[in-house]
This record gives C-alpha cells, sequence and structure tokens, in this order.
C-alpha cells in the first residue's frame, strides 16, 4: 500500500493558490497570465491554462533542484508506482531516454539494445558516445510488425559480450506486445549491469492487474513512461523511474539537469501530478472500462469482412509474452487498402483520426477517454468502409527476412560527427553508412549510422523496391543515394 497521502496534489495545488491570490507577475513568461497575448489565440485556450503558465520562483519551486512543491509531486509519484526515484520530464520519454543512455554508459562503452529502437535511444547513444550491440526483434509474420526480443535474445548478447555495461529494451512495443520481463531482469542482473526500460507506452500497467507486468514491478533498474501516451496527462510530459543499486541517481539527477529546459513548462508538470492522483484514487476502475471498451471493439471489428484485430492469440508467437489490449491493431489487407490509405479515409471522410499506421495496419490506442459512442463511431465507420471497399484486390503481405546486421566500423557519435558525402546506393559497397536505412514493415533498420554497406545490404534494398515495399531513412527520400563518412582517415581506418 501506498506509505504517502495520495490525495495531495502539492504542484497542482501551489499553482492553483497562485492564480486564486491574484498575484501580480513581473516575471516571465512575458505574456503575463495572457493579458500581452494574441486575443485570437487567448480566447481559444481560456484564461485559467495561462494564469497558471508561470516561471520558476519559491512557491512552484525548481525542476532542477527541487525542495519544496515539486520534490513532494515527485514523491507521490515514486510511492504511486512503487519505485526508489521519480523524476518529472517535460521533454517527454525522448528527453528522458536520453538521460537514461547517459547515466549508464560513457564513451566507446558497449549497451545491448533491440536493433528497431525509437530514435531517442540512437541520440542517447549518440550524445554518451556509447557503442550500441545490437538484437533482432522477432516479427510476426501474420501482421508484419516486429515484436519484441525474447530472453534467449538477451541472454546470447550478452554471452557474446560480457562487457556491456547495460541492457536496454522496449516494454511494452507500440502494439502492445510485451516481453518476459522478470526474467530478462534476471538475466541482466547475473551480469551486474542494470536493465533500462523504454516503458513508453505503459504507463498505465502498474494500476491494473490485466495488463502486463510494468518495469519497475518486474524489478528493472530504471525506466521511463510517457504518462501524456496513454494516462491524463498533457503531451511532452514524462515520467522517469530509478531503483536503488545498479543506478547512481545523483547521476540520473545531473544529465537530467543538462538536458532539460530550465523554463519548464508548469502546466505540463501539474497535469503529472493530476494524472498520478487520478491513477491512484480511480486508475484501476478506468483501465477496467478501457479493456472491456478495447476488446469490445476488438470483437466487433473481428465480425468485420477483411479486417483482422489480434489478440491474446499473439502469445503463441517468439517475443510475444503479454499483452497489453488497450492496443488495437487492425490489420487491412485483407480489405485491399494500406494501412496509410485506412488511417486517411476515417481521417478524411468521418473525422476519425487513429494513432498511426504502418503498410498492412491502422493502430487506434484506447485510453481513459474513450467512451462507447466513441468506439461505435469507429467500428460503423470500419463497416462502411469494408462494405464498399471489400474485398476485390487483397493485399498479399510481403516481408523479406531482414539481411545480417552489418559489421559496426565506426561508433555512431563518430558517425554523426564525420564528414559525409552523397553515394549512389549502388556503389557504396565497402563504405561506412552515416544514415539509417529502414525496412517497413516490419519497421526494423537494415542499416544504422557508423556500419559498413554490404552487397547484401544493397541488393536487399533493390528486393524491397521491387516489391514496392517502404525503404527510408536516408535525405534522399527515393534512397538512391546514401550518405557515407568521407574523412576515415581520421579514425586511423584505411578506406
Ligand atoms: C517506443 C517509443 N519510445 C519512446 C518514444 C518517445 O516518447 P515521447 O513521445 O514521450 O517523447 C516513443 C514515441 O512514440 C516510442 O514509441
Amino acid at each position: 500500500m501506498y506509505k504517502l497521502d495520495q490525495t495531495k496534489t502539492p504542484l497542482l495545488d501551489a499553482l492553483m493558490e497562485y492564480v486564486n491570490n491574484n498575484t501580480v507577475p513581473f516575471h516571465v513568461p512575458g505574456h503575463k497570465k495572457g493579458q500581452g497575448m494574441w486575443n485570437e489565440f487567448k480566447n481559444f485556450v481560456g484564461t485559467n491554462v495561462l494564469s497558471m503558465d508561470v516561471t520558476v520562483f519559491k512557491q512552484v519551486d525548481s525542476l532542477h533542484k527541487p525542495t519544496g512543491v515539486i520534490k513532494a509531486a515527485q514523491e507521490l509519484a515514486a510511492d504511486a508506482y512503487n519505485t526508489d526515484y521519480t523524476f518529472f520530464s517535460i521533454h517527454g520519454t525522448s528527453g528522458a531516454i536520453q538521460a537514461m543512455v547517459m547515466s549508464v554508459v560513457g564513451p566507446g562503452e558497449k549497451i545491448i539494445i533491440p536493433r528497431n529502437v525509437h530514435k531517442s535511444v540512437t541520440a542517447g547513444i549518440i550524445l554518451s558516445g556509447a557503442s550500441p550491440v545490437y538484437m533482432q526483434p522477432e516479427i510476426d509474420h501474420t501482421v508484419g510488425v516486429a515484436l519484441n526480443v525474447t530472453p534467449e535474445t538477451v541472454e546470447n548478447a550478452l554471452e557474446d559480450n560480457p562487457d556491456a555495461k547495460a541492457v536496454l529494451i522496449v516494454n511494452p512495443t507500440y502494439y502492445g506486445v510485451s516481453t518476459d520481463i522478470e526474467k530478462i531482469v534476471n538475466i541482466v542482473h547475473r551480469y551486474n549491469i542494470p536493465l533500462i526500460v523504454d516503458e513508453a507506452h505503459g504507463p498505465h500497467l502498474h494500476f491494473n492487474s490485466r495488463l502486463p507486468i510494468s518495469a519497475v514491478d518486474a524489478g528493472a533498474d530504471i525506466c521511463s513512461q510517457s504518462t501524456h501516451k496513454i494516462i491524463g496527462s498533457m503531451t511532452q510530459s514524462s515520467l522517469l523511474h530509478v531503483r536503488k543499486g545498479f543506478v547512481d541517481v545523483n547521476r540520473v539527477k545531473t544529465v537530467l539537469s543538462l538536458l532539460q529546459t530550465t523554463s519548464p513548462s508548469y502546466i505540463l508538470l501539474a497535469s503529472l501530478d493530476a494524472a498520478r492522483k487520478q491513477m491512484v484514487i480511480d486508475g484501476k476502475e478506468l483501465l477496467d472500462k478501457t479493456i472491456d471498451l478495447a476488446d469490445y471493439a476488438r470483437k466487433s471489428i473481428n465480425s468485420i469482412e477483411g479486417y483482422y484485430c489480434f489478440g491474446e492469440e499473439v502469445l503463441g508467437k517468439k517475443g510475444a509474452y503479454a499483452f497489453d489490449p488497450t492496443k488495437v491493431t487492425i490489420t487491412c489487407k485483407d480489405l485491399g487498402l494500406s494501412g496509410y490509405e485506412l488511417e486517411r479515409i476515417l481521417a478524411e471522410k468521418y473525422y476519425i483520426q487513429p494513432e498511426m499506421s504502418d503498410l498492412y495496419n491502422v493502430l487506434c490506442v484506447f485510453s481513459l477517454g474513450d467512451t462507447k459512442e466513441s468506439v461505435d463511431k469507429l467500428i460503423n465507420a470500419l463497416k462502411e468502409i469494408s462494405d464498399v471497399q471489400c474485398c476485390s484486390l487483397r493485399r498479399k503481405l510481403e516481408i523479406i527476412d531482414v539481411p545480417d546486421i552489418p559489421e559496426q566500423i565506426l561508433t555512431p557519435r563518430d558517425a554523426f560527427n564525420s564528414m559525409t558525402v552523397s553515394v549512389p546506393l549502388s556503389d557504396s559497397m565497402g563504405q561506412i553508412s552515416a544514415e539509417f536505412l529502414m525496412a517497413y514493415p516490419p519497421g526494423i533498420p537494415i542499416l544504422c549510422p557508423g556500419e559498413m554497406i554490404t552487397k547484401d545490404i544493397i541488393d536487399y534494398v533493390k528486393a524491397l523496391k521491387e516489391a514496392n515495399l517502404y525503404v527510408q531513412g536516408t535525405e534522399d527520400p527515393e534512397v538512391n543515394h546514401i550518405k557515407v563518412v568521407s574523412d576515415l582517415n581520421i579514425f586511423n581506418i584505411n578506406e
């Protein structure tokens, strides 16, 4: 149970007090509670939100050196999530991930990561100068998406790299698929190193036992969650949790302070305070309702011709140990539409905006704000689209197996900082890439900065293009040219 009084919202209360006292603002921001602001904007957003848009002073505390209400709000969050320390991030999980990576690895040190990480992990690796060792995630060949990494993959990566300083996993994936994280924690801790978890898609997990286990509950050492993505805080606001033991918490504080703005938005910070209270007080019930609605949507959509919405049956597959039912992935290849086309029709004809789409799927995120009416709108729109469209041109699911991970010659940081030149991809064999190259599906990089371009990769890209699959990542949108490192001599590497 909780040690602190979870009904309190110290930061939100301080801001409300500041607003209710009609405090005269001789401080930034210059719009002064909206009075100095363009009316059209002010009238649209409303006055309270502008009145609580303040800067650092004693009453509202400082994010960089919290001693008052922010400290109290962070402690309440740590208590709610049953962790040792929690920090607020107003740079989303992206900023928190950069801080996590920089807290545990330095220049040249190895960090083991899945090949298909979010770009913020790569940013953290570039900033820290660390050397990534990649693990290939499993692939779901029915719907064409990457699943998770298995404990065996982590174990093998550590056996091959016993000098690694940390392991990072993404759990759950965007599509709601979790790995056996408890097993992975045990494996990683046998090597006396921390497990970092990108839990962008898991701020709700701790509050309902029908969901996969959360990283903190599984014993992970440091994780970040996009509170704004699934529970009730505002966009850009995330939490970073740390458990004592394998991570130096003072280093985490220093790095966070290095990366975050000195003018954090108190609106975002206060929304984290309120979201934490909401989850503790009503989280279980609200999530029960959300899960029931998502299950209802999944069942209804599966009864419409042309769609498939995967559920718990995914758990038979490698890399899928637990499933978050609030993620509704609508596979529409049998309808004869791509995911991109279905998303466009939903948005433009029905004013229903999904979270994202890929070649074969549209992903709808279910959360506390959904209602039976909004879900029925989605189901009815999907029915209408199926009636009109079905199923003249069923799409064949094509996923070409990803080639072997090429040799890493430079760290991503050295590749990022090097001089580059653009060359035709067809002539680039043996050169060192300064760019990413991604294949969709399943969204796994074929090439990362610092890696040697091989004939297999050039042939693979040609095959993808011939199969009308998506390749992207290079500055050249057609992927006919690729930027390669041109000043190899400064790295003592012979061309
Ligand atoms: C797996 C993963 N990690 C990290 C992030 C970054 O999160 P944020 O948008 O909170 O910066 C995302 C964003 O979509 C994500 O999908």
